[in-house]
């Protein structure tokens, strides 16, 4: 008689720590897109379908990239807590929602960046502030590319003369949004109220004229007067992923690559800052494309920096645990 093998599984506390350190991944507007189930075998990622940005985000592409920036946070989590996750995307088609299912495996050496970039995920933030120049980042840049290449997409810094074309870009999507009501009442729901477990707070937010020292940011509704890092104007590195279609699978790995850039960067002692209002809309997406040097689907901007402070703001909030994951 063939005997069967008992799967090995982390601890239900275990489960518990790495998805809620995971759950700190970014997300568009803190929207939290995503749903964990353990079946007590396996681990399943799913896309909740009603947190989705319907004027921003119509085919949920941010959606999904947020659940793969998720997918790869939580991942880092247990490989530091020696556990390997063997991850199959998009598991059963007729479920687009069910993004990724992963099985555990005893990993008693993950190699010393997954120590670095887990013990990151509770120090990363998005800095809507000016950045300065950061600092080594000849080093890190090749870092990235290594990191994002198991993901089929493409890191491509942009020239500095890239950043007033991007401006213009970000001014036009602003000013195209400005009577799209639907597009304006969403932000307004997810953004600027303090004290939700979702959405940007007004303690992330920036004043008219922090953003405009940035010049490439959305435009989300203004806390008031401010003038942080008064002297500074962005010298951040614009950072541009590009994927080679537009499908769920390449959306999701769109994610995880985001996700270990930016993690990356933070143990790396940068600042940085997602993007994707200028992906949003089809003459950004052109003059992105224009900007890289070969072909594909520029799928989100990222701002690196050195922040030159230490005005860091609180931590976002998130949704508590009982309401994203089930333990069957
Ligand atoms: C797919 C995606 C798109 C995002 N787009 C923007 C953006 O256009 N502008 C911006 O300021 N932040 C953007 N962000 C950052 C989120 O607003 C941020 O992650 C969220 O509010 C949580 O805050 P935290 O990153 O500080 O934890 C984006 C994040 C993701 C994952």
């Amino acid at each position: 008689m063939s005997e069967q093998r008992v799967p090995e599984v982390p601890d239900p506390p275990t489960i518990r720590a790495a998805i809620g350190l995971g759950c700190r991944a970014p997300s568009v507007h803190n929207t939290q897109p995503w749903r964990w189930v353990f079946d007590g075998t396996r681990l399943h990622l799913l896309r909740d379908t009603d947190r989705q940005l319907t004027a921003a985000d119509p085919r949920a592409r941010q959606a999904v990239i947020s659940c793969g920036a998720a997918l790869h946070h939580v991942r880092t989590a247990f490989a530091s807590h020696g556990w390997r996750t063997d991850t199959v995307r998009l598991p059963d088609p007729p479920r687009p929602d069910l993004l990724a299912t992963l099985e555990f495996q005893p990993w008693p050496n993950p190699p010393m960046g997954v120590f670095r970039r887990a013990e990151a995920i509770s120090r990363r933030y998005t800095d809507r502030l000016p950045l300065a120049e950061p600092v080594g980042w000849g080093s890190v840049r090749l870092a990235l590319d290594d990191l994002v290449s198991p993901h089929e997409v493409t890191l491509d810094v942009l020239d500095e003369d890239a950043r007033a074309r991007l401006s213009v870009a970000s001014e036009q999507s602003d000013a195209l949004r400005h009577y799209d009501m639907d597009y304006q009442g969403e932000l307004r729901w997810w953004a600027g109220h303090p004290g939700t477990p979702e959405g940007v707070p007004p303690s992330a937010l920036v004043s008219e004229s922090e953003r405009s020292r940035v010049g490439v940011a959305r435009k989300f509704p203004t806390p008031g007067p401010s003038a942080r890092r008064g002297d500074l104007h962005d010298h951040a590195r614009l950072v541009v992923l590009t994927s080679t279609d537009e499908t769920p699978s390449t959306w999701l790995h769109t994610g995880e690559a985001l996700s270990a850039v930016l993690l990356e960067c933070t143990a790396s002692g940068m600042s940085s800052c997602a993007l994707t209002h200028i992906t949003e809309l089809s003459a950004g997406r052109r003059l992105l494309s224009s900007l890289i040097a070969h072909p594909g689907i520029p799928q989100v901007v990222i701002r690196i920096g050195t922040a030159p402070d230490d005005q860091q703001p609180p931590p976002t909030p998130r949704r508590p645990l009982v309401d994203i994951l089930t333990v069957q």
